[in-house]
């Protein structure tokens, strides 16, 4: 009788080591020593789970069960898209600019955009050769971020406040003309101020008929009455939308020959009220869903628990104060004393 025992608990003990054996060699296929493996074992592809960087990604083979290595799939390491994922929306773009002293506001939104999974073609225009080396560095070959550099005169490299409006607005009013290039390649464009942070995809709520979907002071539009925020516009290539952009780039440019920085808003918004230089249909994004920072960082809003889809830091004015925001927030993820070439 006690043999018999002795019998199953061995008999267990073997079934149960067993099975471990499997569950192990499973998991850890590094461990197990057919050729295939050796080689992955050596490949820089492959790295401890554990060592992972704050917006780095690195693109590894997918095994499947059988343990065959299928094809790797290349992820861009700031988006973690693959070109295949791009394609998946096509027509559509998303473009984003900044000088060397926003890079890492750049890089802070993209990777808010990664963490949400979106996968989106965007294009950042450089505003400056430091800036588009730099952004070079970290895109790599991301096939969801393209850099460019400016094709309308470098600028400085640091943030200049408001006063100076040559360097200030400098930079805001060649945004248009940028807008106006991929509107009218037929493309789709988000434009987005790169103090921008995601919570949830935003493309579903640019649905609908409209020229340009954008964030107003009002809930609805009262034409002549509302105003509304230039820095994160859903544009459509529609007719209207293409002549107001090509109005609203001529007035900045003629002022500018006058010698005059105006703000691309106010113009914006002074072209939107008289209709000029032709009616846009407007879809309005809702405000708890798009908050701006002074709303956003209140603390009695955030115990309200909205279902924020993408938080703008307008009116949080200059980097430092920005980012001073986002960090106790937990909403800052670049090492930003690291960024270097
Ligand atoms: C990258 O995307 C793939 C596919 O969606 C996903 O399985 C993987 O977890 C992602 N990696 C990171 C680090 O987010
Ligand atoms: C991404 O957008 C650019 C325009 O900036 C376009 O030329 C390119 O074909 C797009 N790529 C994909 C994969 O759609
Ligand atoms: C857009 O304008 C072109 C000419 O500029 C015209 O041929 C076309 O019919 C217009 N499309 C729409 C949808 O109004």
């Amino acid at each position: 009788m006690a043999v018999e025992n002795l019998y199953k608990v061995l008999f267990f003990l073997q079934s149960a080591a067993f099975t471990l054996f499997i569950i192990n060699s499973y998991r850890s296929p590094i461990s197990v020593h057919t050729p295939v493996e050796r080689l992955r074992a050596q490949s820089h592809c492959e790295r401890k789970p554990n060592e992972t960087r704050e917006i780095f990604v690195t693109a590894r083979p997918t095994v499947s069960q059988t343990n065959e290595v299928v094809p790797m799939v290349f992820r861009g390491p700031l988006s973690n898209c693959s070109l295949a994922d791009i394609k998946k929306r096509p027509g559509v773009v998303m473009l984003t600019t900044a000088n060397l002293a926003f890079v890492d506001v750049v890089l802070n939104m993209l990777e808010s955009v990664r963490r949400v999974g979106v996968c989106i073609n965007t294009t950042v225009i450089a505003e400056d050769r430091k800036a588009y080396d730099l952004l070079l560095k970290y895109a790599k070959s991301d096939p969801a971020v393209h850099v460019q550099l400016t094709n309308s005169g470098e600028m400085d490299v640091i943030e200049h406040p408001r006063r100076h409006r040559s360097q200030y607005y400098g930079i805001m009013n060649k945004r248009q003309s940028y807008m106006l290039a991929l509107l009218e390649q037929g493309l789709e464009v988000l434009f987005s101020d790169s103090d921008t942070y995601w919570f949830r995809d935003p493309f579903p709520h640019f649905q609908g008929d409209f020229d340009m979907c954008l964030r107003g002071h009002t809930p609805t539009r009262i034409i002549k009455k509302t105003d509304f925020c230039a820095g994160f516009i859903y544009l459509k290539p529609t007719n209207a939308t293409i002549q107001f952009v090509r109005g609203w780039v001529g007035v900045l440019d003629s002022n500018k020959k006058k010698g005059s920085y105006t703000a691309d808003q106010s113009v914006m918004n002074g072209l939107l009220k008289a209709d000029k230089p032709v009616h846009v249909n407007i879809k309005m994004l809702e405000e708890n869903l798009f908050p701006w920072g002074p709303t956003f960082f209140d603390s009695k809003w955030q115990k309200e628990n909205h279902p924020t889809v993408v938080m703008h830091a307008a009116s949080i004015r200059g980097h430092p104060a920005k980012l001073s925001k986002f960090k106790a927030f937990g909403m800052w993820h670049v090492n930003e004393k690291a960024l270097m070439l």
